[in-house]
């Protein structure tokens, strides 16, 4: 491990260790807290190891003319952010990152945005946001030799984590929770040869398992506990910025489950504002189910200071979450940029999904619940009609396509879950028809004759 350029800080009490002192857990010894990685030279305005803004621009720009493998990372094109290998040739890599930002003109319209936009994290390799954080963590593995890697699930980060395992020969361990993830992250785990162990228990039953199994053999945790996986996450954060030459948008909204994402694109924004690279951090809103809102019933409680787990509920599997590991970090991130977390229902996620494919945009149920919570804000009149807005998508439509067909056949929400929804859901509803076949069935068809 580099031990000169970075080091682990305790968030609850401040303790600083080198990377190798970390416990398989990823919690701190004396206070029980999460871990984040910090690099002591970047302090230092005119020190030698501290980035200079204006050459990183320069040289992340470059690259993207460069034929060397480790530039065409999305991660790794902004390697001198994340020094946290002693050798970039330990670099796991499956081409991630570098995700499109998508311009969304119907829903900027129909909530009277000038500025909407959607940074599609389904865009990478394996279909979801984790490849990011995925790629760091895991080199971090590979480098220190482990031979086993292991996660608890909602189905993305085992999908992950079993692709990049296999990729850099090594063996992965998966729990997920039985019957409560989507097939398409399933058979993805299963492909990429994990050890794949579906529990009678919830997502954050897993965690708190494994958390046990790998203090008894030697297993590298690739949960969004282990800091390591926050460095790859942070990236984004760098796509953005450059994809609005530096101007950072009014407001960046990201889907929240275990919360390691939106404190991992916090740190990024964080990053790059102390070293000058950008001016100011963008609003950072969380948006969770309303089933699964240990977070939104925090910040509605006490602006986010206590949490109280919940017993999780949603139709959104990847945040099922009622326990978030990551929550004190995504709370530091919402209150000081500002932010908001909210919590939005299974109608409305339902919605705001299709809403979304009317733009030609696939997503997960996770990913729509950003959509659903924009129209929350604006609704609010937190967010006004000037502002540019990013909504990051986080995972692939065809991660659950059940969901998709489900809606569209009308079998997906309860009539309850469905009230004062009716009007949208009657116009986004397009379920596929049984026609003869012949010409005059079809052009029928079309005219919404047989539908
Ligand atoms: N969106 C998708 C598609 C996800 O898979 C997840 C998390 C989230 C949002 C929430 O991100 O946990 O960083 O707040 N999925 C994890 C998994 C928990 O196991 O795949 P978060």
């Amino acid at each position: 491990m580099n031990e000169n350029l970075h080091q682990l800080v305790c968030i609850g009490c401040g303790a600083r260790i080198k990377g190798a002192e970390a416990q398989p857990d990823f919690r701190c010894v004396t206070c029980g807290e999460l871990f984040e990685v910090e690099y002591p030279g970047w302090k230092e305005k005119k020190g030698p190891e501290r980035p200079l803004a204006g050459a990183l621009k320069w040289l992340w720009r470059e690259r993207r003319a460069s034929h060397e493998a480790l530039d065409h990372s999305g991660v790794w094109r902004f390697r001198e952010l994340l020094p946290i290998l002693d050798s970039f040739g330990n670099v796991v890599s499956l081409r991630e990152g570098n995700t499109p930002l998508y311009h969304l003109p119907r829903a900027a319209k129909a909530l009277g945005i000038d500025q909407l936009f959607a940074k599609h994290q389904g865009m990478n390799p394996t279909g979801s946001f984790k490849d990011t954080g995925m790629t760091s963590a895991l080199s971090v593995a590979k480098e220190r030799g482990f031979e086993w890697v292991a996660c608890a699930s909602t189905g993305n980060t085992s999908a992950a984590m079993a692709a990049y395992a296999a990729r850099a020969g090594l063996k992965s361990l998966v729990l997920i929770p039985e019957g409560k993830i989507a097939w398409g992250k399933l058979s993805q785990a299963m492909d990429y040869g994990a050890v794949t162990c579906q529990l009678n228990t919830d997502f954050d039953g897993c965690l708190s398992l494994l958390t046990e199994i790998v203090k008894q053999a030697p297993i590298y945790l690739l949960n969004s506990v282990n800091p390591y996986r926050l460095e790859g996450q942070k990236t984004p954060a760098f796509e953005i910025a450059e994809a609005f030459d530096w101007n950072v948008p009014d407001h960046v909204i990201v889907p929240g489950g275990n919360l390691g994402n939106s404190s991992a694109l916090g740190k990024g924004f964080r990053e790059m504002l102390e070293l000058g690279l950008i001016a100011r951090m963008p609003k950072i809103s969380v948006i969770q189910a309303a089933g699964a809102n240990p977070l939104a019933m925090a910040f509605a409680r006490d602006n986010g200071m206590t949490m109280e787990p919940v017993e999780a509920h949603t139709r959104a599997t990847a945040i099922r979450i009622g326990n978030p590991a990551s929550w004190r970090k995504a709370a530091r991130v919402i209150q000081e940029t500002g932010g908001w977390c909210l919590d939005v229902s299974e109608g409305e996620i339902a919605v705001a999904k299709a809403e979304l494919g009317t733009e030609g945009l696939g997503c997960e149920p996770a990913s729509a619940v950003t959509l659903a919570g924009l129209k929350k804000l604006v609704a609010k009149g937190v967010i006004k009609s000037s502002e540019t807005v990013v909504l990051v998508l986080t995972g692939h439509t065809l991660k659950d396509a059940d969901y998709t067909i489900d809606f569209h056949r009308g079998t997906l929400l309860e009539e309850a879950e469905c009230k004062g929804l009716e009007t949208e859901i009657g116009k986004l509803r397009r379920n596929a028809v049984v026609v003869e076949a012949t010409s005059a069935a079809v052009l029928g068809a079309m005219k919404g004759l047989t539908a």
